[in-house]
């Protein structure tokens, strides 16, 4: 049966940039059609933020919200985690830039490398250093800035991704609510088919290197479609039988949002009808690591997610990096 819960949401927040980028935009930058893409992701626009933006500035707008849901003060922050590929820099930890922008001085705040799945990673992470270390006020974050690694000339790429921030405040759990079971897998044994191979130590950003797009995101579509859905699948059955509970049990599913085919083929396996899975894909894009957090405000602030609703999350990214988490509301 499931343990006691250690933490809980005390509350969440969002920010995503102004612009947005729809279908027919991008239509008039490369080869594509709405239908094209609207059958084959369910993507019908996305946020994208103006070149040269800050995403410590994005994730700073989505944790005050959270704070002030919370009603948490900054100062009561220990921990920041922040799940990101596109921090502002490569260091300092964007984790830190936020810190200082809140004015959480007792906060350790660090970045988590994971993808899609950095929200997920980070949220136990929290946990354990929630439990273990002392820590009672921690803010869990998911924030990128995608559009800044996209190459606007490959079709095969460009038309998925969005950006955004979503965050969570975490604290002890009143016994009841909170994060019931978690799993995180990896397997680098297929790095090779999503990933960004520029800016690091093997292609480091000399000017071949940049005109040759070696900064941009690399994928083999097809190939993560299917690792996406098997893995997604086996970890959300790994929470649910960890906590003795089925697909059945739950009252909403919040995949990652990449895909609405790849949401559909999961929610599928657990016989769960769309109606109990939330999809907001159409309206962002794939934001990586800010998926689920923006799911979860969007919920929370809508008043859909009731009070002792049993709420499955589930993700998935390069790495390869997946991981799952059961959350009692
Ligand atoms: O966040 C976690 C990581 N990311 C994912 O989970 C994404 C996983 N993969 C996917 O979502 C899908 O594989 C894609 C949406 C990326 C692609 O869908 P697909 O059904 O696997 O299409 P495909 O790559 O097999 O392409 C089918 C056709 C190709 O043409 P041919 O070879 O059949 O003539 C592509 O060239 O569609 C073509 N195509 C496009 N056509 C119009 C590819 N991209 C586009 C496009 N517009 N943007």
């Amino acid at each position: 049966m499931s343990k006691k819960p250690q933490i809980m949401l005390l509350g969440t927040g969002r920010a995503v940039p102004e612009k947005i980028l729809t279908n027919a935009d991008l239509e008039r930058i490369v080869e594509t059609s709405d239908d094209w893409i609207v059958a084959r992701t369910g993507i019908k626009q996305r946020h994208v933020a103006e070149p040269g933006s800050a995403l410590s500035d994005l994730v700073t707008e989505a944790a005050r919200k959270a704070l002030q849901d919370a009603g948490v003060s900054a100062g009561e922050i220990d921990l920041i985690v922040l799940g990101t590929v596109t921090g502002d820099m490569k260091f300092p930890a964007t984790a830190c830039l936020v810190q200082e922008k809140l004015g959480a001085k007792n906060a350790v705040a660090f970045d988590i490398s994971a993808a899609c799945s950095g929200f997920l990673y980070g949220l136990q992470v929290a946990e354990g250093l929630m439990t273990t270390s002392g820590y009672r006020r921690a803010l869990v974050i998911g924030g990128e800035i995608l559009t800044s690694m996209v190459n606007w000339q490959d079709r095969d790429t460009c038309v998925l991704f969005g950006d955004g921030a979503g965050a969570v405040v975490l604290g002890p759990s009143d016994g009841e609510r909170g994060l019931l079971q978690s799993c995180l897998r990896s397997d680098g044994a297929h790095s090779g088919l999503l990933y960004n191979p520029g800016g690091g130590s093997v292609n480091p950003p000399t000017a071949e290197n940049v005109a040759a797009q070696l900064h941009t995101i690399r994928m083999e579509g097809k190939e993560v479609f299917r690792h996406a859905v098997t893995s997604m699948t086996g970890a959300l059955k790994q929470v649910l039988e960890q906590a003795g509970l089925t697909g059945e049990d739950l009252d909403l599913l919040i995949p990652h949002q990449a895909n609405l085919r790849i949401i559909e083929a999961v929610a599928k396996r657990f016989k769960m009808p769309m109606e109990k899975v939330f999809v907001n894909v159409d309206r962002y894009g794939n934001t990586s690591a800010a998926s689920i957090p923006i799911a979860l405000d969007e919920l929370r602030r809508s008043g859909q997610l009731k009070e002792g609703a049993l709420v499955g999350l589930v993700t998935f990214g390069a790495g390869f990096t997946w991981a799952a988490a059961l959350l009692r509301f």
